[in-house]
C-alpha cells in the first residue's frame, strides 16, 4: 500500500494516470477538482460558493479543500489514496503531513509530472470527459472508439469542463506557478519528490510511475 501525490500544472495528466493505478493497483483517487465540480453540478451550497471561483480557473481556499480531503480520508483506502490536485500550495501541504500523523499513516512518494505549457494547451482545449464515469478522453489522442460513446461505460454524456478554454488555462497556470509549484522544492527537500516525463505517451508515462513505486 502506497500514499501519493501527483503533481503538476493544469493538463499535466494527472487524472488519466489516477484513473490507471485505480485500475491496476487497487489504490483510491482523491481529486479535490472532482469533488468541488460535483458539489457544482449538485447544485449544494458550496458548489454556489465555489462556481465562479473555479470557471475564473482561481484556487478556492484552503479550508474548503482541506476538509473535502479530511473526510474523504476518513473513509479509508485499502490499496493507499492518490493526492490529485492536492495539496496545491504550502498550508494544504502542511496540513495532508498533519492529516496523515493523526492517522498514524504515511504519504510514500509524490511523482512530479513534467510538461511544458506548450503541450498543456492543446491538450486541455481537446479534453472531454465521460460525465457518467468519470473517464477522460482527447479530440485528437485519444478519443472514444464509437463517436460520443464512452468506451468504459457506454454512456453518452460525454462533456466539456467550463474552465477548459485558453483564456482561464492562463489564470490556471499562473495560479500553478505562483502557489502550487513551490511544492516541488517542499517535497525535494523532504526526500519524497521523484519526476516523470508527463510528455511522454500516457502508457509509458504509466510505466515511469509503476517504476517509482516498485522502487518503493
Ligand atoms: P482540477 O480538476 O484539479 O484541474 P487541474 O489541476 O487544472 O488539472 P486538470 O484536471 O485540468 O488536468 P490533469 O492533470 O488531471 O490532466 P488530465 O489527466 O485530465 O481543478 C480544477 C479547479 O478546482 C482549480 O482550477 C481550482 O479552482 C479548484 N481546485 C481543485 N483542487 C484545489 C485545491 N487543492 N486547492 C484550491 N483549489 C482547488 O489530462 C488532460 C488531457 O490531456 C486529457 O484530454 C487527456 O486525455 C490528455 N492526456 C493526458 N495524458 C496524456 C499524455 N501522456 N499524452 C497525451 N495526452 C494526454
Amino acid at each position: 500500500m502506497a500514499n501519493i501525490i501527483l503533481l503538476g500544472p493544469p493538463g499535466a495528466g494527472k487524472g488519466t494516470q489516477a484513473k490507471r493505478l485505480e485500475e491496476t493497483r487497487g489504490m483510491v483517487q482523491l481529486s479535490t477538482g472532482d469533488m468541488l465540480k460535483d458539489a457544482i453540478a449538485r447544485g449544494t451550497e458550496l458548489g454556489r460558493q465555489v462556481e465562479g471561483i473555479m470557471a475564473r480557473g482561481e484556487l478556492v481556499t484552503d479550508e474548503i479543500v482541506i476538509g473535502l480531503i479530511e473526510d474523504r480520508m476518513n473513509d479509508g483506502a485499502g490499496g493507499g489514496f492518490i493526492f490529485d490536485g492536492f495539496p496545491r500550495t504550502l498550508k494544504q501541504a502542511d496540513a495532508l503531513a498533519g492529516l496523515m500523523t493523526r492517522m498514524g499513516s504515511t504519504l510514500d512518494r509524490v511523482i512530479e509530472m513534467q510538461v511544458d505549457d506548450a503541450a498543456l494547451v492543446a491538450r486541455i482545449t481537446g479534453r472531454f470527459t465521460c460525465g457518467n464515469c468519470g473517464a477522460v478522453y482527447h479530440d485528437v489522442t485519444r478519443p472514444t472508439k464509437v463517436a460520443g460513446v464512452c468506451d468504459v461505460c457506454g454512456s453518452t454524456d460525454l462533456r466539456r469542463r467550463a474552465d477548459d478554454n485558453a483564456d482561464t488555462l492562463k489564470t490556471r497556470l499562473m495560479e500553478y506557478y505562483k502557489k502550487t509549484s513551490p511544492l516541488i522544492g517542499y517535497y525535494y527537500a523532504k526526500g519524497q519528490l521523484s519526476a516523470v516525463d508527463g510528455l511522454a505517451e500516457v502508457d509509458a508515462v504509466a510505466d515511469a510511475i509503476a517504476s517509482v513505486l516498485d522502487k518503493g
